[in-house]
């Protein structure tokens, strides 16, 4: 493919010589002389292991050159990569303002010209940004529609610094945020035979996967310093802790625990970070990763019963009261939270819960019911059918076998809060659905 990529820095350079080593003609534009001379010169702009060798070869056999205009490198494009900055403004959000620079240019090229051109964003911006603040600057100044007459498409850059090359010809997945098929269909092509698996998705995921990653990366670091911290202070072996720590890829190195869902709770998790913080507090450490996990957890709560009041419905039915399903170890299970409060501002509340005996409930926890969930004996029905037919709003609280499966059951009028991702909104065709953080 005929290939320009806009922006000759650390993703540009890297972009522009691994696609021409793989054999597509590469056009690089950059407004600064200096890469550009570079470029010509067969030398790279940048410090990146393996890159001056990619240019220098490229550059000889004539499969990637560079200038410094936009418009003179765009005659006979297949595909535009726009790999421009997109640094902070001073108030911490996102300047777009080259990419906008780079898209009206690129947008000017494309006027009167009759080539499916497929302009492709791969610096990093916010969901939205491609099709909402992107896709229109290109479409006034090339008077044509996205979708029609050009494509668009987000392809987020993974690479890391020092093993960039390596990085893309060694990618695990290679993401596509398409706007149009034939958007996906060039990328797709661009791609073949590189970048692992090649996955296409909706523009704003794309954009938003950038964001998840490299927040993830930074929790990373920041939780392991804080534990590096602590242990340090007591005289543990830190790098011994988090190898060992490494070693469970079942919980630990795992995709355990990363689907939004409902606020942790049960009898470990609370309490354990509690003791965590309490003993940092003790040795006077700020540790604010670490000591900011539990208030995250409380937003969860709350934002369950501002859903749940949201309806202005007073007949509401709680499936599931553990933590998880198939426990009835009730003891710091959020969703208690949430029922105590609803109780308590006079809704008509009826509870279900496939493990929970009333009697067995009584016999080994009595005091712990009769302190806290006072509420808890009235309210407990054995018949799901029961509660289902009571409720205005049925809110799920664990993901029990039984009601993942309830979907079609649910009447018109009725409304689903599924707090832990248990049903498939499809499956929810005469009532309404509504997830917590999805
Ligand atoms: N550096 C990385 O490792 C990395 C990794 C993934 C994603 N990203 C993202 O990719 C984007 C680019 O990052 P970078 O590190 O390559 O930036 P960079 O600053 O190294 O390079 C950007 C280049 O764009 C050029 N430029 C600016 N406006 C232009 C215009 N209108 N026309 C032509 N050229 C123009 C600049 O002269 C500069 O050379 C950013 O959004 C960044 O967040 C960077």
């Amino acid at each position: 493919m005929r290939v320009v990529v806009v922006g000759l820095g650390y993703v540009g350079s890297v972009c522009s010589a691994c696609l021409a080593e793989r054999g597509h003609d590469v056009v690089g534009v950059d407004t600064s002389d200096y890469k550009v001379d570079c470029i010509r010169r067969g030398e790279s702009p940048i410090v990146e292991k393996g890159l001056p060798e990619l240019i220098g070869k490229a550059v000889k056999a004539g499969k990637l050159s560079a200038t410094t205009r936009i418009a003179d490198a765009m005659p006979g494009a297949d595909i535009v990569l726009v790999c421009v900055g997109t640094p902070s403004a001073a108030d911490g959000s996102l300047d777009l303002g080259h990419v906008k620079r780079a898209c009206a240019e690129v947008g000017t090229a494309l006027k009167g010209g009759s080539r499916f051109v497929t302009v492709v964003m791969r610096s990093t911006m916010l969901p939205g940004s491609v099709l909402q603040e992107l896709a229109p600057v290109i479409e006034e100044a090339a008077g044509g529609k996205a979708g029609e007459h050009f494509g668009v498409a987000y392809n987020p850059e993974f690479l890391r610094e020092g093993t960039a090359v390596e990085d893309f010809f060694g990618a695990d997945y290679t993401i596509l945020g398409a706007g149009c098929v034939r958007a996906g269909e060039a990328l797709k092509q661009l791609y073949a035979g590189v970048g692992g698996e090649l996955i296409v998705t909706e523009i704003p995921t794309a954009e938003m996967l950038k964001y998840v990653n490299n927040s993830y990366h930074a929790l990373k670091v920041a939780f392991a310093n804080e534990f590096g911290l602590l242990c340090k202070r007591e005289g543990v072996d830190s790098h011994e802790v988090m190898r060992l720590m490494r070693r469970d890829t079942k919980l630990n190195i795992s995709g355990a625990y990363l689907s939004p869902g409902f606020a942790f709770g049960g009898s470990c998790l609370p309490k354990d970070l509690r003791a965590v913080n309490s003993r940092a507090r003790h040795n006077d450490m700020d540790l604010p990763v670490l000591s900011n996990i539990m208030r995250s957890n409380e937003l969860h709560v709350a934002e369950a019963i501002h859903l749940i009041e949201r309806f202005k419905m007073r007949k509401l039915g709680f499936l599931g009261l553990s933590f998880k399903a198939g426990t009835d170890d009730l003891r710091e299970s959020p969703i208690l939270r949430v029922i105590g409060t609803l109780v308590g501002k006079g809704y008509d509340v009826r509870l279900h819960d496939p493990s929970l005996d009333m009697d067995r409930v009584l016999g080994a926890n009595r005091r712990f019911v009769e302190d806290e969930l006072p509420y808890l004996p009235e309210r407990l029905k054995p018949s799901l059918d029961e509660v289902l037919a009571h409720a205005e709003v049925i809110v799920i609280g664990n993901r029990s076998a039984e009601y993942r499966t309830i979907g079609p059951r649910v009447k018109r009028g009725q409304v689903v809060v599924d707090l832990v991702a248990a049903l498939d909104r499809a499956t929810v065709t005469a009532g309404e659905y509504h997830g917590l953080a999805w």
